[in-house]
C-alpha cells in the first residue's frame, strides 16, 4: 500500500455493501451514509470483487449467499486483492455455520439477518479500529522487527526507535549503563535486554534493589560473608556480586545507596574485585554493572548527595526513558500487547480494543507510566465479558484521576473536596487500584470509596 496516512478521517473512511437483495443494499447504503461514511452498494459479487481491487475500501459488509459466487471464495479473493480490507459477513440463519467458518478463514465478524443497525454500527467500528493497528503495524514494521531482539519491549515512536537503536550499539560493548527514567518506564526490561544481547547472555542477571538496606545488610548482601564473621554467621555465605560473576548486575534504585555504600561500591567498580565481609582476602569478580534511577543524579550531586565518581564510573553511557505521556504513539502496541498477554494469563478471549478505549487513554497522564497502564489493562480484561475492550470495561477510577489532573491551574487554595479526592485518588495510585487496600489505608468503607470515585466519575461527564 502506497498511502501513508496513518488514521483515516471518518468521512474518508470507505464502505462497500453487497448483497443481492436491492433493499437491502439500499437501507445499508442510506443508514451508513449518514453516519458519515462514504459508502457505495453492489449486487453483484463479481463488480464488487472489481472495485475492491480497484478502490481498495476499508470494509465491505457482504452476503455471505449470493447468486453470482460462493460468498467465502468471493471474500477471500477479495482478502488477496485488498489486503488491508476488512470483511464483515450477512448471514441467514440457515448459513450461520458458513458465517463461523468464515471468520476463520480471514472474515471479521457477521451478523445475522434481518441486520440490527446498532450492532453492526458496532462491528463496523470494532472492524475499522483494528484495521487501525494493523495499518499501525505495517508503518512501523521496521520498529517491530529490531523489537524480536529486545524480547518483550514495546515501542515505535521517535524515541523508542532510538532507544532501539542504542540498545544495539552499546549491549555489546560491556561497558557500564545508566538508566534514567520514572517509574515504570521499563529500566529494567531494558537492563534485561542489554544484557541478553551481550556475550554475557548465558551467564547470570542479577538484580539488586540498593534501596532496600541497611549499611550493614548492604555490604552482607553484596558481598556476602565469612563463616564466624559475626554472630549467626555459621557458615560462609555468598554475596550477589559472587553470584553474578561472569554475567551482568542490575543495581536498581541507584540513587538511594547510603553514602558510605556508594564508597563502597566505587572500589569494587575500581579494582574488579571485593572482600566478603570478614574476609581480608580479595575475590576477583568479572561483572558488568547496568545501574537504574528515577531521580536525576546530576543534581543529587550538586547537593552532595551522590558521589560524581561513582557516578562517572556507572555512566559511561547514559539511556534516557522517556514518560508514557510523551509518547503516546506508543499506547495502541502497548495496550494490545497487554490485552494479549492478559488474555493468556486469564485464559480469556478478548482479542481486540475499541477505539475510543485507546481515546480515553490518551487522555491520561500515567504517572506509574508503562507498568501502570499494564495494571489498567489486566483488570480491564479480567472484568471484560466479550472479545472486545470497551470503554465500560476501563475503571472508573481512570476517568476520574483524569478530570482530576487535566484541571486547569486552580485559580485559589483548594476546597477541602478537592483535597479529599486529591488524597483518595493518590492512595488509590499507590495501591495499585485496589479499592479494598485503599479504603482500608483511609478508614473507610469500600462503599464510601466507591461513592466517592463515582462522584467524581460524574463529574466529569
Ligand atoms: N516498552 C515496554 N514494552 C512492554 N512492556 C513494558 C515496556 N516498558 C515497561 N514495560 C512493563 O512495565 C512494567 C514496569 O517495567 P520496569 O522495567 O520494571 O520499569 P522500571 O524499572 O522503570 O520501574 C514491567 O511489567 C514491564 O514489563
Ligand atoms: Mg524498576
Amino acid at each position: 500500500m502506497t498511502n501513508s496516512a496513518p488514521r483515516k478521517k471518518h468521512t474518508r473512511t470507505r464502505l462497500f455493501i453487497l448483497d443481492d437483495e436491492v433493499i437491502t443494499v439500499q437501507r445499508l447504503v442510506q443508514a451508513l451514509s449518514k453516519d458519515g461514511y462514504t459508502v457505495e452498494g453492489f449486487v453483484s459479487g463479481q463488480a464488487a470483487l472489481q472495485q475492491v481491487q480497484e478502490n481498495q475500501p476499508d470494509l465491505i459488509i457482504m452476503d455471505i449467499r449470493l447468486n453470482d459466487a460462493d460468498g467465502i471464495d468471493l471474500m477471500q479473493r477479495m482478502k488477496v486483492a485488498a489486503p488491508e480490507m476488512e470483511v464483515v459477513l450477512m448471514t441467514g440463519y440457515a448459513a450461520i455455520g458458513q458465517a463461523v467458518e468464515a471468520t476463520k478463514k480471514g472474515a471479521f465478524d457477521y451478523l445475522e439477518k434481518p441486520i440490527q443497525l446498532q450492532k453492526l454500527r458496532t462491528i463496523i467500528s470494532d472492524a475499522l479500529s483494528l484495521a487501525d493497528q494493523k495499518l499501525q503495524k505495517s508503518l512501523i514494521d521496521q520498529g517491530i522487527r529490531s523489537m524480536d531482539r529486545f524480547g518483550e519491549i514495546i515501542g515505535a515512536s521517535a524515541s523508542m526507535l532510538s532507544i532501539f537503536k542504542v540498545i544495539t550499539q552499546v549491549a555489546p560493548l560491556d561497558c557500564s549503563v545508566l538508566l534514567q527514567g520514572e517509574s515504570g518506564t521499563g529500566k529494567e526490561l531494558i537492563a534485561r535486554a542489554l544484557h541478553t544481547n551481550s556475550s554475557r547472555k548465558n551467564k547470570p542477571f542479577v538484580s539488586f534493589n540498593c534501596g532496600s538496606f541497611t549499611d550493614e545488610l548492604f555490604a552482607n548482601e553484596l558481598f556476602g560473608h565469612e563463616k564466624g564473621a559475626f554472630t549467626g554467621a555459621v557458615s560462609t555465605k555468598l554475596g550477589l556480586l559472587e553470584a553474578a560473576n561472569g554475567g551482568t548486575m542490575f543495581l536498581d534504585e541507584i540513587g538511594e545507596m547510603p553514602p558510605a555504600m556508594q564508597v563502597k561500591l566505587l572500589r569494587v567498580l575500581q579494582e574488579r574485585n571485593f572482600m566478603r565481609v570478614g574476609s581480608t582476602t580479595a575475590v576477583a569478580i568479572d561483572v558488568r554493572f547496568i545501574a537504574a534511577t528515577n531521580r536525576i543524579l546530576e543534581r543529587m550531586i550538586t547537593a552532595q548527595e551522590f558521589r560524581q565518581d561513582l557516578y562517572y564510573r556507572l555512566n559511561v553511557v547514559k539511556i534516557e526513558l522517556p514518560p508514557l505521556r510523551q509518547r503516546l504513539e506508543d499506547l495502541p502496541l502497548l495496550v494490545e500487547h497487554f490485552v494479549n498477554k492478559s488474555s493468556v494469563r486469564f485464559n480469556k478471549t478478548v482479542r481486540r480494543v475499541s477505539k475510543d478505549v485507546i481515546k480515553e487513554l490518551e487522555q491520561y497522564s500515567f504517572p506509574g507510566n508503562v507498568r501502570e497502564l499494564e495494571n489498567i489493562i489486566e483488570r480491564a480484561v479480567a472484568l471484560c465479558p466479550g472479545k472486545t475492550l470497551r470503554l465500560a470495561d476501563l475503571p472508573p477510577d481512570i476517568l476520574c484521576l483524569k478530570s482530576i489532573r487535566v484541571d486547569p491551574q486552580p485559580t485559589a487554595l483548594p476546597g477541602i473536596k478537592e483535597l479529599e479526592m486529591d488524597h483518595i485518588s493518590k492512595v488509590y495510585q499507590e495501591t495499585g487500584f485496589n479499592q479494598t487496600e485503599t479504603a482500608r489505608r483511609l478508614g473507610i468503607s469500600r462503599t464510601t470509596l466507591w461513592r466517592r470515585l463515582r462522584e467524581c466519575t460524574s463529574k466529569k461527564s
